[in-house]
């Protein structure tokens, strides 16, 4: 598989850290020693599917490829501006993909690495030939901002990605723990239809972002560096031989301590975090459409992505670029 463009959209409205010391009991340094993160892009009214559109054009111009051309578009996300459509339809709908299949992934912040291990199947398989992927989210508005544990580590904003069958290697390890699901949760649906005694209500609990913050960072510091140790060995490489750790942008303490852990130089582990928090699914194609821009990937380079969140879930890729 090889990626044609990538492209980003972020809302205009950014939030510091002071911002939210004003709003909660916080305070910058707090924030950043904890997390790394500075400040985080907040809708100002954009949705997903706006922020996903855009990422997707600007992908597409990259790519040199028409919205006519793409046969399938994948949106990850886990907040969609609604159930149905999804958000891939409403992407079609903006960008004019006339041609295209359309249908949305939601595996939290490992969703844009299952989207791409979909389109690699699809395209080894022979069944689709262009293939648009996005992660998108408007975190914000599953966020409580009045729970200082959790509003300061999300943000907003939509990565996007095209790409097509290719001589390139690609190899991918994958998985999930649903009996540890309970340590992320939102937007619970309450059963509601005329043989239930339960209500229409949803508890703020149900509905607000809910982390077991500790027991996500303990999952993610076991995790990502065993499907690290797996993937180079699936791929016959070393982890010196690697180029770019391109890491879902959690917190800057979770991918430092996969860089020790594996002896990884911190040079090798761009982060953006800092300006963008974590945008979920999105974190990834951002992170990947920065980089690429910056000329920072060669040809040639051996890249691995790894994503893990809600779920549980994790993904870790590697790719020959
Ligand atoms: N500002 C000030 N104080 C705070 C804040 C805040 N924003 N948030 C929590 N605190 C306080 C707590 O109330 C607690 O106070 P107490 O000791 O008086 O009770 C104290 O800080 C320590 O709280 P902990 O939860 O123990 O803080 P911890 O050191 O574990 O750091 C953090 C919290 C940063 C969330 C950490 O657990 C972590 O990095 N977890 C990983 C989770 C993560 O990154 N999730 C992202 C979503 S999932 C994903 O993308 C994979």
């Amino acid at each position: 598989m090889k990626i044609l463009g990538t492209g980003s959209a972020l809302p205009d409205h950014i939030v510091t850290n002071d911002d939210l010391s004003k709003i909660v009991e916080t305070s910058d340094e707090w924030i950043t020693s904890r997390t790394g993160i500075r400040q985080r892009r907040i809708s100002g009214g954009e949705t997903v599917s706006e922020l996903a559109s855009k990422a997707a054009l600007a992908a597409l111009e990259q790519a040199k490829v028409s919205a006519e051309e793409l046969d399938l578009i994948m949106v990850a996300t886990i907040t969609p501006d609604g159930i149905m459509p999804n958000m891939a339809c409403m992407v079609q709908d903006r960008i004019g993909a006339v041609n295209a299949t359309c249908f949305d992934i939601n595996a939290a912040c490992s969703g844009f690495l299952f989207a791409l291990n979909t389109a690699n199947a699809y395209l080894t398989s022979g069944m689709y030939q262009k293939i648009l992927l996005i992660g998108a989210e408007t975190l914000s508005k599953l966020v409580n901002w009045e729970d200082r544990t959790t509003c300061v580590l999300f943000g907003d904003g939509a990565g996007a990605a095209v790409v097509a069958a290719d001589e390139q290697r690609y190899v991918a390890v994958s998985g999930s723990d649903g009996a540890k699901g309970q340590v992320l949760t939102a937007a619970q649906l309450p059963l509601r239809n005329f043989t239930t005694e339960q209500g229409d209500i949803v508890t703020p609990e149900q509905f607000y972002m809910y982390m077991n913050g500790q027991e996500v960072f303990k999952f993610a510091v076991r995790t990502v560096p065993d499907s690290i140790l797996k993937i180079v060995e699936k791929a016959q490489v070393t982890v010196d031989e690697i180029d770019w750790f391109l890491l879902h942008q959690a917190n800057e303490r979770i991918i430092a301590s996969v860089a020790k852990r594996l002896d990884i130089p911190m040079e090798k582990m761009p982060m953006n975090m800092d300006r963008y928090g974590n945008t979920s699914a999105a974190s990834i194609p951002l992170l990947l459409d920065e980089v690429l821009r910056k000329g920072m990937i060669k040809p040639g380079n051996k890249v691995i992505l790894s994503g893990f969140g809600g779920g549980l879930t994790w993904g870790t890729v590697y790719m020959e670029f």
